[in-house]
This record gives C-alpha cells, sequence and structure tokens, in this order.
C-alpha cells in the first residue's frame, strides 16, 4: 500500500480532548497553530517524567544524582549540535548554548557580535520581531525588500550585501512564521560567504519542518515548536564566536575566578550560560530531536509537502477568502489568509467558538511583512497606527494563519477547509459577537462557557506584535 504522506500516524499530548462549543456539543480540539507553539510528543512527556526523579542541580554537584543530570543536559547539547548539521568530531568547533528560546538566542548574538556604530547588518522585510528589534538595537539595519507575493530573490540580497557599507552580518528567517516561504536559504548563505559576510539564520519555523542549513555560521531555535515545550531553545556558532569578551548574562557557572574587581569568565558554552540551566528542557529538546530522527526528514517534508498543498489550495479555491502570498518554491504547511468583509479577529473567534478549531490570528509579529502582504498604503497604516495609540486596536489589520504540524491530517485540514467555507459564504453566526476595543478581540455573547469569562482583558490576538 503506497505510504500516506498526509498522515504520520504521530498524535501529540492532549490531542483528545475535547473542548465546548457554542451549540452545547463538545468537539475534539483542533489545533491548526503549530507554527505558534507546538503540543509535545508523548515520548518527550514520558522522558521528562522519567528523568524527573533523577533531577537535580547540574555542573554544581559530586552526587550521583548531579553528575547523572549534568551528563543528561550535556547529551541535549551534543542532540542540538548533531540536529544542526554539526556532530561532535567534525571539522567545525562549534557551540550549543542552551537558552529559552528563539528571542533571547537573537538578543544573545546581537550582544555578543560586538558591533561598532555604524555596523550595518543586512536583514529582510520577511522577518519576526525577533530578527529584526535585537539587530536594530546594536547596529545600522539594510532591508532587503520583498515582492507583493511576499518572497525575494538571491539576487536581491546579494544587492543588498554588495552595497556600502559592506555588512557585518545577514540576519535571514529559514521560513517565514506569516506565509510558510522557505527561502532558498543555501544558495543565500553561500552568496553571503562569497562576499565574506557571516550569516545568522532564524530557525524557529524551519526545526520543525526541514534539516537546518548546515553552512549556516548561527542559527537559532525553540523547543517549544518542535515538540518539547518546557522552555529550552539553542544558539548555535562557532565556540571562537563566544571565546573573547563579556558574555550576554553575567552570574555564577560563568566565570572561572572572581575578586571584588576581577573577573575571569570560563570558556564557551558555559561561558554564555550564567545561572541554573533549564535541565528538563534541554531533556525534552533532545528527546523531540531523537523523535524526529527516527520519522526522519523524508516521511516529515513528504507529510509537509501534501498537508502544505491541500491547506493552501483548499483556501485558495474558497470564494472569499484570500490566500496571502504566493510565488513559493517550497512552503511550509502554513496557509494565512484574509476573508471578505470579515474581520480578522472575527473569523479567529468563530473558528474556536463554533468548530473548536484553534489558529493565531493578527500580524504574527511580523508587521513590515504583514503590511505588504496585505499591500496596505501608508495613509491605512498610518490610520491604524494612529488608533492604536489612542488604545483602539478594532481596526488593527491582519490576517488568520493555520499552520500544521506532524499530528495533523488531512481530514483535520478539511474541517478547517469547511468551517472557513461557511463563514465566508455568509453563513450567520448563531449568537452575536462584541468586539473588545482595547485589544480587538471578538466575543460571542453566550451566558456561559469560557467565552462569559472575565479573563478577556488578556486578548487572543497578536496585534500588540
Ligand atoms: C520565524 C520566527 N522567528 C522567531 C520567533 C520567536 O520565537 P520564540 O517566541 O520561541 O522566541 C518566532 C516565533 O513565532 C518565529 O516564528
Amino acid at each position: 500500500m503506497a505510504p500516506d504522506h498526509a498522515d504520520l500516524g504521530v498524535r501529540l499530548v492532549g490531542e483528545e480532548l475535547l473542548v465546548p462549543c457554542l451549540d452545547g456539543a463538545e468537539r475534539p480540539y483542533l489545533s491548526l497553530d503549530a507554527g505558534a507553539s507546538t503540543g509535545a510528543l508523548p515520548a518527550v512527556a514520558e522522558r521528562v517524567q522519567a528523568f524527573l526523579p533523577w533531577y537535580s542541580s547540574v555542573h554544581r554537584g559530586a552526587g550521583w544524582k548531579s553528575q547523572f543530570a549534568t551528563a543528561e543536559y550535556e547529551h541535549a547539547r551534543e542532540a542540538a549540535l548533531a540536529f544542526a548539521g554539526r556532530p561532535g568530531g567534525g571539522e567545525r568547533d562549534d557551540v550549543a548554548i542552551i537558552c529559552r528560546n528563539t528571542t533571547e538566542a537573537v538578543n544573545h548574538l546581537a550582544y555578543r557580535l560586538r558591533f561598532e556604530p555604524g555596523d550595518v547588518v543586512v536583514t529582510t522585510v520577511v522577518e519576526h520581531h525577533a530578527n529584526l528589534l535585537p539587530w536594530g538595537r546594536v547596529a545600522s539595519r539594510r532591508y532587503v525588500e520583498c515582492t507583493p507575493g511576499g518572497t525575494f530573490t538571491v539576487a536581491d540580497v546579494v544587492a543588498a550585501l554588495d552595497a556600502e557599507p559592506r555588512p557585518r552580518l545577514l540576519a535571514v528567517t529559514g521560513a517565514s512564521n506569516v506565509t510558510g516561504w522557505v527561502p532558498p536559504i543555501d544558495a543565500i548563505i553561500d552568496a553571503a560567504h562569497d562576499r565574506g559576510v557571516p550569516v545568522f539564520v532564524d530557525a524557529a519555523q524551519l526545526a520543525p519542518h526541514r534539516p537546518m542549513p548546515v553552512t549556516a555560521d548561527f542559527v537559532a531555535w525553540s523547543g517549544h515548536k518542535m515538540y518539547a515545550p518546557f522552555g529550552a531553545g539553542v544558539l548555535v556558532g562557532p565556540r571562537t564566536a563566544f571565546a573573547d569578551g563579556d558574555p550576554f548574562l553575567a552570574g555564577g557557572g560563568a566565570v572561572d575566578l572572581v575578586d571584588l574587581d576581577e573577573v575571569v569568565w570560563t570558556d564557551p558554552p558555559e561561558r554564555e550560560e550564567a545561572g541554573s540551566p533549564n535541565v528538563i528542557g534541554a531533556v525534552a529538546l533532545r528527546s523531540a530531536i531523537d523523535e524526529m530522527t527516527a520519522i526522519g526528514w523524508d516521511r516529515i517534508v513528504a507529510h509537509d509537502r501534501a498537508l502544505a498543498a491541500r491547506l493552501r489550495d483548499g483556501l485558495a479555491a474558497l470564494p472569499g477568502v484570500r490566500l496571502l502570498g504566493s510565488g513559493f518554491d517550497d512552503v511550509l504547511p502554513v496557509g494565512t489568509f484574509v476573508v471578505d468583509d470579515v474581520p480578522h479577529a472575527l473569523v479567529a473567534a468563530r473558528l474556536s467558538a463554533e468548530h473548536g478549531i484553534g489558529v493565531r490570528h493578527g500580524c504574527f509579529c511580523a508587521h513590515p511583512y504583514l503590511l505588504r502582504l496585505l499591500g496596505l498604503t501608508d495613509a491605512e497604516t498610518a490610520r491604524y497606527r494612529e488608533a492604536v495609540l489612542r488604545g483602539d486596536r478594532r481596526q488593527i489589520p491582519g490576517a488568520v494563519r493555520a499552520s500544521a504540524g506532524l499530528s495533523t491530517t488531512a481530514e483535520e485540514v478539511d474541517r478547517l477547509l469547511d468551517a472557513v467555507g461557511q463563514i465566508a459564504s455568509g453563513e450567520p453566526a448563531p449568537v452575536a459577537y462584541d468586539q473588545d476595543e482595547h485589544t480587538g478581540d471578538f466575543w460571542p455573547r453566550a451566558a456561559s462557557g469560557p467565552w462569559s469569562s472575565a479573563d478577556r482583558s488578556l486578548g487572543a490576538s497578536c496585534a500588540r506584535g
């Protein structure tokens, strides 16, 4: 029998749970929000449970448990290096720094590269804010623009690299969190290296879906987006980049000697990990890496492609639905769309309250990219900006994103398509929805259930980006 690429047979912890819907029925919760965060793989949860009795301080204790925990932590570091395509014993002398997430990793690297005023980092308008804002603090940014479809070419990157002054770094995403577009990252890295420019790849979205770009100088990703939601992420780069100078965090564990006014920092990677590390997160991350390795990239990529085609073609075919982004040679199983005349926040609220489907809506922490994809004029953007500054997020531009992961099936994609189709066809909602001015979110007028709770002020959208 031919393999069913659209169903890997993987299930995540909690996927059997039912959630209440407005019609009084309970439905199996369908998370199509893997791009934001994934549930845990059962093997990851089991590994964490099995490790907990042995949990102890790492790098600090002589006791058996401390030694065991330290070994587990260091094995996770080795697994992260191998996952990034830099296994021990290879020619490269890279280190894996275990941190909280991609955001922390980029801030860490931006601090550590010790740019001088006037130094330039080339980046792109496609980036998540995590790969934009930290660079703006330490350098001038030069942007690679995108087409209305949301792509750029290697030649566009080359033009930005060749402009004066010469850049110190190229910081680019391995895959977009908004459209799922996978840029031709290997060719981009080669072009930068031909010009002597090192490259940081934000692999937050890439890591759960495609092998890492092995030639990148620096790469970072987050465990919570690859089935290990226990708070660990990774920054990988050459040991030499972290060998001198002040580490990002100063404190215990990062030093060899401290006198009242002198410090001798220890060697990387410990030099970069001041404070007690997240051992559980590291154990979970290693387990997720093992599980993904066991499934294998061939199967993961085939599953991604089958789902991406079904999701994206299905959305594009729905009357009244506009899929954002086009012209992609490779794309993750992500479909970001707007529905004519229905605010993005209302589409997401109806998918949740009427269908039990969890998606993301808003600007996805990538405002420059989203505004381009939506094709907003400067005047429109200025109007929204003014309203937001007044605290009114009701008209904030945005879209709805459905993003799939290892456990998503073709039937689940069809469930989303049916639900979006109903909303886009103008089918009236069973109850009225009220919009919260402060968050921009919509809430059904229901007497009971989570919708009537007092937690509304927290909001659901990423309007705040
Ligand atoms: C492309 C991209 N980069 C960076 C991040 C930030 O990741 P984290 O929130 O884990 O720090 C995200 C999160 O959505 C992302 O999608």
